[in-house]
Parts: C-alpha cells; structure tokens; sequence
C-alpha cells in the first residue's frame, strides 16, 4: 500500500527522455502547464538563468542532465558546458555540489551512458532526502499547529516531495499540521503562484497570505512554525533562502514562533564559513518595475532586486536535514554532522 505522504505528491518538474530534458515551464504557472524541451547544456542552462527550473535542488539536477545532453552531442564540449551551466545562476550551491559531481564522473572517465546514470542517482537521492526529511522535521511539529512557508519549495523545486513543503506534506498527512499559510514571495511570486498550484493540487488546503501579513499572522497566534528551504547553508549554519525569510525569521524570533530550515546535506556548504561569503544574486530590476510584461511602477523609477537574503543562524530553531537535525545551529553542531571543512 502507498503511503498516503507519498500518494500527496503528483508533479514532477524535471524529466529525462533519454536525448532530451523536459522541463515544467514554471514561468507559465498555474495559467499554463507546458513543458519546454532542452537538447544541449546551453539550452538548460539559459532554462535555469530564466527560472524555467528553479528551486535548488532542481537546478543542480538539471545541470547534471545537462552534462549529459554535451555528451551525447560532444564530449569535447564537456568543459565549456561545465562552465556555463556553473554561471548559470550563483547562489544556490546544489547547482555547483551537482556539477562538481558530474565533474568527478568524467574525471573517472564516465561516457554518456555512465554519466546519465550519475544524473539519475543524483535526481533519485534528492526524492529519497526529501521523504527522509518530511518524516525527521513532521517530528518536531506539535499536533494541531499551523506553518507558514515561504518561495515553493515542492516538487517543482525538487526531485519530487519538496524540502519545506515535504515537511508539511507529511505533517499533514500524519494530522500534526492543521493550518498551512502560504507567502506569496514577491516579485515572482513563487508561492502565490507555485505553492498555492502545487498544494491545492495535492489536496492539501493552504492560505495565501500577502508578504507583508507574515508578522500579523503570527501576532494573531495562527502559526507555531515557519518552515523553509534553503539554497546554501554555511559552515556555521546562516541560511541563504528566497529574499524575505530574514524578516520572517526576525519575526518569529519576536512572537515566539519557531524557525526551520529544511534542505538536503547537498545544500549544506561547509567551505563556505559563515552567510558573509555566500553571493546573493541580483536580478533584473524589470522583475519588480513590472508584471507579466505589463510596466506597473511609473516610467524612470528605479528598483533594487536581491532575491535572496541570508538568515542567521541565531534565529534559527532547527536545521533538518537526510542525515539528521541541527538544533540551534552553530558552527560546531554543523561539524558534528558535516565533519569539518
Ligand atoms: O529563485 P528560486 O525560485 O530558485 O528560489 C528558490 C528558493 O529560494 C527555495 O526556497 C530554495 O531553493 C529551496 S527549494 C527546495
């Protein structure tokens, strides 16, 4: 018999198909589901600069599949494909973890077929991480509580399940999650448009709530937990996640309201020492002056895009992860589970 965590689990972001890598157009949700077809790294590699595929996890599966597809085309092309998909977006370290990986294969001498199954062990081990982690961080989550989550950090950000959001799959299903409230995630809108998609779809109720009622909410005594997921944790355990959790965090600090971060030990950077050394990309100002290609600020104003912030790990109640939970994270829990750098 499934298990009821898993039959909650329908979409599926990234597919192989055997020459080619179908991809979920994520820009397009939920008024479309339309996938587009890449046949060279350079083609996945511009899908994951547009956030045709995003999500940490997912854009470093997509880059292994990426090394693939150059393989099959050329393996002289090898090098060069490494580096573009490496520059392809900087903050999320799955993306550099999965490419260093592929990197080892072909540095052992893989060919395409040996190195398509690198890809499919990277893609298949994120799935089993994630239910790994739905089960350690349900754990830690009183019966009857409420969560708020932030970005979408779901099946469309993973191999499947979701980091985050298979936390609150299975606390759902096991009955200790009652309430699940959604961040919209300004400006792209990945939890409004991706969270809310993904959630309803997996008949799992969730409230959308505006970014900036994320202080109310908890004030208002309807959540006990935040969970989010992360694109590069450091050696001391600051969280780079999707720009707005650092408020988030602060917030819960204030009201009481724990903090997780759920995310795969292939996001856990220990050369990187603390949040300090960990990029944040900026993006295009046009992704906040304007919506859908509609101009929606005033012509000549000016905007600053980061979209990512770093939380530190202070403010953080617990890091969960396959390998196991970081409570109060500091640079020495890290270690007991990492190993140092
Ligand atoms: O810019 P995005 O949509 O790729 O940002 C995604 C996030 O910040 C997620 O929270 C993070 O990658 C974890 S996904 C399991």
């Amino acid at each position: 018999m499934s298990s009821p965590t898993i039959s909650h689990d329908s979409v599926r972001a990234v597919l192989w198909q055997g020459d080619r890598l179908r991809l979920l157009d994520q820009r397009l949700l939920p008024a479309q589901e339309r996938s587009i077809d890449c046949t060279d790294a350079d083609e996945v590699a511009t899908a994951i600069r547009d956030l045709v595929v995003r999500g940490a996890p997912a854009i470093g599966i997509a880059a292994a599949w990426g090394v693939v597809l150059a393989a099959q085309r050329d393996p002289a092309s090898l090098p060069g494909a490494l580096a573009t998909l490496r520059a392809a977006r900087p903050t999320a370290v799955n993306l550099m973890w999965a490419l260093d990986r592929m990197k080892r294969a072909i540095d052992a001498e893989a060919d395409a077929a040996a190195l398509a199954r690198e890809a499919q062990a990277i893609q298949d081990e994120d799935l089993a991480a994630n239910r790994r982690m739905g089960e350690l961080g349900a754990a830690l989550i009183e019966g009857g509580s409420g969560v708020l989550t932030h970005c979408n950090t779901g099946s469309l950000a993973t191999a499947g399940f979701g980091t985050a959001l298979g936390v609150i799959r299975a606390g759902v299903a096991d009955g200790r999650i009652a309430r699940v409230f959604a961040g919209e995630t300004r400006p792209w809108l990945q939890g409004a448009r991706l969270t809310m998609w993904e959630l309803l779809r997996d008949g799992i109720a969730a409230t959308l709530i505006a970014d900036s009622a994320a202080s109310h909410l908890m004030k208002t005594g309807q959540v006990q937990w935040v969970v989010v997921g992360a694109d590069r944790i450091a050696a001391n355990g600051d969280t780079a996640n999707k720009i707005g959790t650092y408020q988030l965090a602060i917030a819960a600090r204030h009201h009481g309201v724990k903090f997780m971060v759920v995310a795969p030990s292939s996001t856990v950077d220990m050369a990187t020492t603390t949040g300090e050394d960990i990029e944040i990309e900026l993006r295009s100002s046009d992704e906040l002056l304007g919506y859908a290609g509609a101009r929606t600020v005033v012509e000549g104003a000016k905007a600053w895009n980061p979209v990512f912030d770093v939380t530190p790990h202070t403010l953080i109640d617990a890091i969960v992860t396959e390998r196991g939970v970081v409570e109060k994270p500091d640079a020495a829990r890290m270690a007991a589970l990492f190993g140092a750098r």
